[in-house]
């Protein structure tokens, strides 16, 4: 039943200019970071059926569906907290009093996808019960029997040494090969890997998952966001298609952001080809954030269908490069997109700042070209871009995203011969400005 390509690989295709593109668990879903809704953020335990299908339903009348967000996901908290006399999972009996089958034939009747969540150990985080030694029979109830098309898997309540007898990896594959089983018959499921404890998952999700959660759960508050953002800097080559690092749910419209910031999350989140779960909650959400959460230029960049990396910082800014820090991370990043190279400038400082970077800093961009700039926040064509870039009184923790793309050779005779001075030498060997 296991087919060998199910097996994730880490397949490294360098085409030149073309960047190292991993690939993660390649079974037909999930090419692309999911879009969606997830309960938890607003809701904690608090959901029920009727919440869920409201959810749905706002996330088509706000044009959040249309946007391409896809997914409506249960978190924790739907179960009771014993299993059946046969051992299997149970539903809430009066949260969702008319059963999860039915649950998800109303989600996927409103042209939705439905995921739920789970746990590898002996319970989830909120103390329900978890699927360790379960894997096989839980995977046949949730997909087989109530219909549901992706996982949420955490991380709690760990079984000792001496029952699990597996490392990290060797707890989630129990789960993955239970989803694998399922694939011809039932279908593919998408396999959400919520793995936040120190376990290196970057290094090993994608052999087993789409998606694997990186970080502690966020808040809504901008040093939440910053420190998330400073870890994920430093591990962006882990995202590819089929596999991708999580940052953790949308955190948009909760209150604890400005404008400002919630702009930058939602951008460094796309950008960073992170899963995309709102966690607001929808019969509330004011038009601003709908209008974040629908910007489709940025959206488009997130679902790149040419080009899944993640962009990468090419300068720290006020920090020397490589340097980590939570409150202050890298603040100049870059990345191929099918359209051209995006940036995303991020002023991490508490007061207005002005932003300047020469283009040849990014790997992307081409030396003596001039570049097209779009702005993908003010949806305007900003002229042309020669040599570098200058974005003025940027607000504090505030965010640029731009999409430069190749315009033609620059003008001819422009000083200084090269625009980044390293190694600039003219050909009868003169090195050119010291350096
Ligand atoms: C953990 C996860 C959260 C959420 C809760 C539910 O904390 O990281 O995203 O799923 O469990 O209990």
């Amino acid at each position: 039943m296991k087919r060998l390509s199910h097996i994730g690989t880490a397949a490294v295709v360098c085409l030149c200019t073309m960047p190292i593109v991993v690939q993660g668990l390649n079974n037909g879903v999930a090419k692309f970071p999911a879009l969606g809704y997830n309960t938890w953020n607003a809701y904690q335990c608090n959901i029920d059926q009727d919440l869920l299908i409201t959810t749905a339903q706002l996330m088509k009348s706000l044009g959040l569906q249309a946007a391409g967000y896809e997914y409506v996901n249960i978190d924790d908290c739907w179960a009771m907290k014993n299993r059946s006399a046969t051992g299997e999972l149970v539903a809430d009996t009066t949260r969702f009093s008319r059963g999860m089958k039915n649950l998800t034939s109303q989600i996927h009747d409103l042209g939705f996808k439905a995921g739920i969540y789970g746990d590898s150990g002996w319970f989830t985080c909120a103390g329900y019960p978890g699927s360790f030694d379960h894997e096989e029979q839980d995977a046949q109830t949730l997909f087989e029997d109530w219909g549901f098309d992706y996982l949420k898997y955490d991380n709690c309540a760990i079984p000792f040494d001496d029952i699990i007898r597996q490392g990290i990896v060797g707890k989630h594959q129990r789960m993955s090969s239970a989803l694998q089983n399922l694939e011809e018959t039932v279908k593919p499921i998408v396999f959400s890997l919520c793995q936040w404890g120190w376990s290196q998952v970057w290094l090993w999700g994608a052999t087993l998952g789409h998606s694997w959660r990186t970080t502690g759960d966020i808040g809504p508050n901008w040093p939440s966001l910053a420190s998330i953002i400073n870890f994920n800097s430093f591990i962006t080559q882990a995202t590819g298609y089929y596999g991708r690092n999580d940052l953790d749910m949308l955190q948009l419209g909760n209150g604890g952001l400005t404008f400002e910031e919630a702009k930058s999350h939602f951008t460094a989140w796309a950008l960073m080809k992170s899963p995309l779960l709102i966690g607001t909650n929808l019969s509330a959400i004011t038009p601003d954030i709908v209008e974040i959460l629908t910007n489709r230029e940025i959206l488009a960049i997130n679902q790149d269908s040419v080009e899944p990396s993640s962009i990468s910082p090419f300068r720290w800014g006020i920090n020397p490069d490589w340097t980590s820090n939570d409150s202050f991370p890298a603040q100049y990043w870059s990345g191929p997109s099918q359209n051209g190279t995006v940036f995303m400038l991020l002023n991490t400082l508490d007061e207005p700042a002005d932003m300047f970077f020469n283009l040849t800093e990014s790997p992307w961009i081409r030396a003596g070209r001039e570049y097209s700039v779009r702005d993908l926040w003010s949806h305007t064509d900003n002229g042309t871009a020669i040599r570098n870039l200058t974005v003025s009184a940027m607000p504090p923790h505030g965010v640029v995203a731009l999409l430069l793309k190749d315009a033609g050779n620059e003008p001819d005779g422009i000083y200084p011969q090269c625009a980044v001075w390293s190694q600039c030498t003219a050909e009868n060997g003169t090195l050119v400005g010291g350096n």
